[in-house]
């Protein structure tokens, strides 16, 4: 039988065989559509690291289906198994990454454990979490025809679709560029492009929007809504941002440890605050806000969006007398503690190309305080990792100074600058070399000369403090995306340096891990540590930074606290950022723009009541 004949293996594939997978299109009755992805009863497992280790199944009894049209959203903490799950929808595990898979998964009815992955290329498209782990075409133009050109596509077809892709994810100007010279948002927009570019019926999209600024996050959005509209692609994605699965996605689906903890549309779903935490997925802004206000003056408000709030908060808002309250309202908002104190890290006049046609830094001026925690924020490309690598010696200035703690960067090596600056990297793989999680974070401290018990105990308290005790002996590489940023984060921590560095440490992690590293941050701005972050995340943003630098193509546009960044939608939008939920509601309801936490927000809702 044609089942036989694949189960002996290796065997090309016959035309019994192509006749036997297209059985279940013959029995559907008149005008009944096959699902575009079914799977049944699915249990995965990787190859043990060890003969004759234990392999636990990641993923662990999943149904799921996906009609041609649908959108869904695929959330869970770090380690659920998304990543894996994504593999294996495409048909690349376990294809390619060994292990043992028991029930089915069928894409356009073909079973995937029959069709190797080239044979699937017209129907489904996979963007990996990691853009580094797709690009691998001598430049950004070749990345996108490499796909196409193995589809046979006649080659002005090929041109036409290039052409379409650049255009769409602005990215005419570096289509010559290898994906070495990109930032981390042009690589994820490359990949994005790349398997766009194929128009497959099914998107498997990992973590599309991680890294992107937000200009980037809608215009990747509305062109997958435009995929799905007009050629009834259907999308899975993963994603960690619940406003974009509230905006765009039809369904949800919680995975936790393996296995679909629930499903359902995702404003239901999402406004469970608590239920969320516990799967480790955060909840939409709003449905914090929500949340709070009911517990804390015993509302009974229900809104995800800011639209929705809006529309609840709006009606008992106007005939307050706000007159008495804005008296006793500070008239700004706190000052920056770290305002005069000495310079941590400084530059005058600072100028920076990779190639000298195209200037990055044009000229820039800047002083972070010591003990500051200052956030930089900018577009994909705009220069921040560009920046922030002169802090630590691993760019250097074309013209201009840069000075760490008031000395000049310039006579310094890498190491002797290591030991004032800690730098967490944009992609965990740039920074992880150690065989073993506890060796990786102990290199610092290590490197540092501190006595055997010290590093032990700095190890200790960072493994603990990032939850990552239960893999402390194992290999960094096989960890998921979420783990490894943790083990950098692990890493810094024990470290311990009095300036720290991060560019971009959110992407990638859960909820749980968001705020976890942020207490941290927070903790140490108090212990009087220099904080330089780069994030897209305006809502972290806004909520701990005590000022915004804004970078525009490579110059500073814009420098102040939260309340006053976020007041100024033309200059976000100038620099393709956008202000958070809680700050736009605040916009529409007339309130100061120092409503940037949901603690703010509930004080002053209260005090207006
Ligand atoms: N190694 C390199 N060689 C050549 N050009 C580069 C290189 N790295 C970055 N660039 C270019 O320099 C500019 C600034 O890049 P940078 O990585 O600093 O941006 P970014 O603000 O960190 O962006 P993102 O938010 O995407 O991380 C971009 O135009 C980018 O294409
Ligand atoms: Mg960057």
């Amino acid at each position: 039988s044609p089942s036989k004949a694949s189960k002996a293996g290796g065997r090309p594939l016959s035309s019994p065989c192509r006749w036997w997978n297209s059985l279940p299109d013959l029995m559907m009755g008149p005008g009944e559509r096959q699902p575009l992805l079914q799977v049944h009863g699915v249990r995965f497992a990787y190859p043990p690291l060890a003969p004759h280790s234990p392999a636990p199944w990641v993923l662990d009894g999943l149904d799921l289906r996906l009609e041609a049209g649908e959108w869904l959203a695929l959330m869970g903490a770090s380690d659920a198994g998304k990543t894996t799950l994504c593999l294996l929808l495409a048909g690349l595990a376990p294809h390619l990454t060994g292990g043992t898979l028991e029930g089915r998964v069928l894409i356009a009815g073909q079973d995937t454990r029959r069709r190797p992955p080239p044979a699937l290329a017209d129907r489904v498209g996979l963007l990996f979490q990691e853009p580094d782990a797709q690009l691998f075409n001598p430049s950004v133009e070749a990345e996108i025809a490499w796909g196409l050109e193995n589809l046979g596509l006649p080659s002005a077809e090929i041109e036409a679709r290039i052409a379409e892709m650049l255009a769409l994810f602005h990215l005419e100007a570096v289509r010559r560029r290898p994906p070495g010279a990109l930032s981390g948002g042009e690589k994820k927009r490359a990949a994005l492009a790349a398997v766009l570019a194929l128009r497959p019926a099914l998107l498997i999209l990992d973590e599309p929007l991680g890294g992107l600024d937000p200009v980037g996050r809608r215009e990747v959005l509305a062109a997958l809504e435009t995929l799905r509209r007009d050629r009834a692609a259907a999308i899975l994605m993963t994603e960690s941002d619940p406003e974009a699965a509230v905006a765009f996605a039809d369904r949800l689906a919680v995975l936790h440890e393996g296995r679909l903890a629930a499903q359902g549309p995702p404003r239901d779903l999402l406004r469970r605050v608590e239920a969320m935490a516990a799967w480790g997925v955060a909840a939409p802004q709003m449905a914090h806000l929500a949340a709070a206000l009911n517990r804390r003056l015993g509302t009974a408000f229900d809104f995800v969006t800011v639209e929705e709030a809006r529309a609840a908060l709006e009606p008992g808002w106007g005939g307050v007398e706000s007159g008495p309250l804005e008296a006793q309202r500070p008239a700004s908002p706190p000052p920056d503690d770290a305002a005069g104190r000495p310079p941590a890290l400084q530059v005058r006049g600072l100028e920076f190309w990779y190639d000298a046609a195209r200037p990055v830094l044009r000229g820039l001026d800047l002083d972070i305080p010591q003990g500051q925690f200052a956030a930089l924020v900018g577009a994909n490309g705009s220069g921040k990792t560009t920046l922030i690598k002169q802090f630590n010696g691993l760019l250097r200035p074309r013209r201009g100074i840069v000075r760490v703690n008031g000395q000049d960067a310039a006579g310094r090596s890498i190491g002797e600058l290591a030991r004032q600056v800690g730098f967490l990297f944009q992609h965990p793989e740039q920074q992880i070399f150690s065989p073993t999680v506890r060796q990786e974070v102990a290199f610092g401290p290590r490197n540092l000369g501190l006595p055997p018990e010290e590093v032990e105990a700095r190890v200790r308290a960072a493994l603990d403090r990032f939850d990552l005790a239960a893999v402390a002996d194992e290999p960094p590489a096989i960890l998921g995306y979420g783990l490894r940023r943790r083990v950098t984060l692990a890493s810094l921590a024990a470290q311990d340096p009095p300036i720290l560095i991060l560019d971009e440490p959110t992407v990638g992690l859960d909820a749980a891990g968001r705020a976890e590293t942020f207490a941290w941050l927070t903790e140490l701005h108090a212990q009087g540590r220099t904080i330089l972050l780069v994030s897209h995340d305006m809502a972290l943003v806004a909520a701990y930074a005590r000022r915004v630098i804004v970078l525009h193509a490579g110059q500073i546009i814009g420098d102040g606290p939260p309340s006053a960044i976020f007041a100024r939608p033309d200059l976000l939008a100038r620099a393709s950022l956008a202000p958070p939920p809680l700050a736009q509601l605040a916009q529409a309801l007339g309130l100061p723009p120092s409503c940037l936490t949901v603690d703010a927000f509930c004080a002053e809702y209260a005090a207006r009541r």
